[in-house]
Order: structure tokens, then C-alpha cells, then sequence
């Protein structure tokens, strides 16, 4: 109630980047009061030994994640792991701080409950966020989720691995996993470097030696291209380090979705769309990658996309996500969607007959 009455609408009078940073502020301020985080812990926390869940190795109070690119530089975790998320993503960060793309960057499209990003990933840089990571309280797992420096510069095979290889360096002793975003949509690179496969391997590679112990996701540009996404699971399972593999945002322009609103110029902006109009795509590319994969694979899946509600969440489960994040239905929607999620999921699988969220995952795909 005093999301959708008071915070959102003063949130949404404002530019969507200033809001984006002021919510951040707000979270990380009170992310230093240990009765703060303990008032938001009672207030969110949906208790439900059935949510509980096994995911890349780690256990896991939930499967409802919080997504990357919400919290980039790792400023609110204090608070963020206090509001009933099972996990955070921080990131995207890279090895260097970068300004990102030039503004206006993010914008609103309200009547989709959608947003239209093109940040480029902006972000403090790895070591910064690492000593900030050292000071944070920590009540759910963290993933790390580590990009190539927006430089404007060509990737090179030196420039990307170097890059990879220091953030991960820096990052990964303090991650319960890292994640590799592998397409990210918003740089202003005209090539997607990883388009070719091979160079996902070689990065492995290249990883393997450094902190064998943290479990890796792969966040994949999103293709339904059932050829690639085989190539691709190839690859992750050549290195036992790959726990999970995660599906991005497609590169866009709101005009290339039937969406409900009309945003004027907006519309043709390129970036990448989030919230409700991707969902099915996510769906589609969950659904090839869990075929591919089958059960029991070693590599967990997590889908992101559209999710607002127990029955998003609870479709992606059974199509074989052993986690879902969130990012956009917490814009729209306030923190107190996790809760209502996870009583959703709940009522799910009361309903099918399930004991525990793990044995929905795949119901849709691997059985029968
Ligand atoms: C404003 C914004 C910024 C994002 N930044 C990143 C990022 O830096 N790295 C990344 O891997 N994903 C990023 N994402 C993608 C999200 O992690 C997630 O995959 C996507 O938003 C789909 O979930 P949703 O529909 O619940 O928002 C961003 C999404 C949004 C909306």
C-alpha cells in the first residue's frame, strides 16, 4: 500500500535514471540500520520450507530472485538481501568503471509495465564494488554478474579475457556465483563479440584457473535458434565450473513488440524491452534450452522476463527454471510482489500435487 499510494507515484513524477539512483540512495542508507533491515526482513519474508530450493549448488529460502542491473555497483545489498529475495544479483560490472551510454538511457512504458533500457552498463568499476562488498551484511546468496568494460573500443580477444579476468579476480572470492553477461544489449558495439561461440570457451578457459570454487552462470543473448543454443550448452558443458546458464534481454525498439501504450519517438529508440512483452520469448528460449539440457544436468537454468506474478513465475518453473528473477514487476509493482509471488508459486503446487518447488522445475518439459 505505501508503494503503490506514496513511493511510486513521487518515484514515477521523476526522471526514471533519477528515480533509478534515488531508490538506490534510499535502500543503501537504510541498508546501514540494523533495525531497518530487520523490520524489512519481518515485513517481506514469506516463510515456506516448500520454496526452498538447490540452484548452481547453493541452497537457497526461495527461487525468486532479485535480477541484475538494479543494484550495479553493489550499494544496496544490506537492505536488498533483507526484503525476501531467495537471492541478489549485483552488476553488470566490469573490470574498469565506465560512464555507460549517453542519456536520456531509461525509459518508462507505463501501460506494458515495461522500461526501455539503454544504459550501457554504467558502473564504479570492479575494485570499487569489491571493497564495498567486503562492508555489506549478507542475508541471501550473491551473485556477481561481470561484463566488459563499455570502452567504445572494438572487443579484441586480449581485451575481453583481460577484462573478464580482472573483475573475476577481484569479484569472485566474495560471490556465491558470478554470472558472465555474454550479450549484453545496451553497449554501443556494433558486434557482438561472443556471437562467435568459440570465444565463450576460450573465456572458460581462461577462468578456469582462478577461483575454480564459484559456481559460473552464462547470461546468453536470447535466440530461439535451436542449433546455437545446442552449440552453446556444448561449450558450458565442457567446463564443470558452468552451474547455470541465464537468458538476457533482446536488442529492441519498444515498435518491435504490439504494445498496449503509444510512446511517441520512444518507440523507436534501440535498447533492449523488459517486463511483460518479452515474456513469451523468454519462455520460448527456456523452453529449447531445458529440452537441450534434459533433467539432471549440472546446469541450473534461470529465466528472467515478464515475471509478475505466481503464475509467471510458477510457468518458468515448470518449463525448467530452477530460479526466476525480477526486476521490472519491482518497479511497477513495489517489494512486496516477492511475497505475493511466492504465495502464488505455493498455491501452484499445492494444486499439482508437489511437495517442494524443485520437483515442479521441468514438470512441463521433462516429464512424460
Ligand atoms: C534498467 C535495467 C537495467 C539492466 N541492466 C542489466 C545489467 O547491467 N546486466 C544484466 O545482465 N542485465 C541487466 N538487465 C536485465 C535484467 O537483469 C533482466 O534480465 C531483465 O530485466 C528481465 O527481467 P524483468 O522483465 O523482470 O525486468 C537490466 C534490466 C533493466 C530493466
Amino acid at each position: 500500500m505505501v508503494y503503490r499510494t506514496l513511493v511510486k507515484p513521487a518515484l514515477f513524477r521523476m526522471d526514471p535514471e533519477r528515480a533509478h539512483h534515488l531508490t538506490i540512495d534510499a535502500l543503501a542508507r537504510l541498508g546501514r540500520v540494523p533495525c531497518a533491515r530487520d523490520l524489512a526482513r519481518r515485513r517481506y519474508r514469506h516463510r515456506d520450507a516448500r520454496l526452498s530450493t538447490r540452484f548452481a549448488g547453493l541452497w537457497l529460502e526461495n527461487p525468486i530472485g532479485m535480477a541484475a542491473g538494479f543494484d550495479k555497483n553493489g550499494l544496496a545489498v544490506s537492505m536488498l538481501t533483507s526484503l525476501g529475495l531467495g537471492h541478489v544479483e549485483i552488476g553488470s560490472i566490469s573490470a574498469s568503471a565506465s560512464l555507460g551510454n549517453p542519456t536520456p538511457r531509461l525509459f518508462r512504458l507505463p501501460d506494458d509495465e515495461a522500461v526501455l533500457v539503454s544504459y550501457g552498463v554504467p558502473n564504479d568499476g570492479a575494485q570499487a564494488v569489491r571493497d564495498r562488498l567486503r562492508g555489506s551484511e549478507r542475508r541471501v546468496p550473491i551473485g556477481v554478474n561481470l561484463v566488459k568494460t563499455n570502452d567504445g573500443t572494438p572487443p579484441t580477444r586480449e581485451s575481453v579475457t583481460g577484462d573478464f579476468l580482472d573483475s573475476f579476480t577481484a569479484l569472485a572470492p566474495l560471490a556465491d556465483f558470478v554470472t558472465l553477461n555474454l550479450s549484453c544489449p545496451n553497449t554501443t558495439a556494433e558486434t557482438d563479440y561472443f556471437d562467435d561461440i568459440d570465444r565463450v570457451g576460450e573465456l572458460l578457459t581462461a577462468l578456469g584457473d582462478h577461483d575454480p570454487a564459484v559456481p559460473i552462470v552464462l547470461k546468453i543473448k536470447p535466440t530461439t535458434d535451436r542449433g546455437r543454443l545446442s552449440d552453446l550448452v556444448a561449450v558450458a558443458r565442457e567446463t564443470a565450473q558452468v552451474k547455470g546458464i541465464a537468458i538476457n534481454l533482446p536488442s529492441a525498439s519498444p515498435g518491435d513488440y504490439s504494445l498496449v501504450g503509444r510512446y511517441g519517438s520512444v518507440a523507436t529508440r534501440l535498447g533492449a524491452v523488459s517486463g511483460p512483452p518479452v515474456r513469451s520469448l523468454i519462455d520460448a528460449v527456456l523452453r529449447h534450452l531445458a529440452e537441450i539440457l534434459g533433467p539432471r544436468s549440472g546446469i541450473d537454468l534461470v529465466a528472467a522476463g515478464g515475471v509478475t506474478s505466481g503464475d509467471d513465475a510458477y510457468r518458468k518453473l515448470r518449463l525448467g527454471a530452477s530460479v526466476v528473477q525480477l526486476y521490472t514487476a519491482l518497479i511497477y509493482r513495489g517489494p512486496q510482489v516477492t511475497s505475493q509471488i511466492l504465495a502464488g508459486i505455493a498455491s501452484h503446487l499445492e494444486a499439482d500435487g508437489f511437495e517442494q518447488v524443485g520437483d515442479a522445475v521441468g514438470a512441463d518439459v521433462w516429464s512424460g
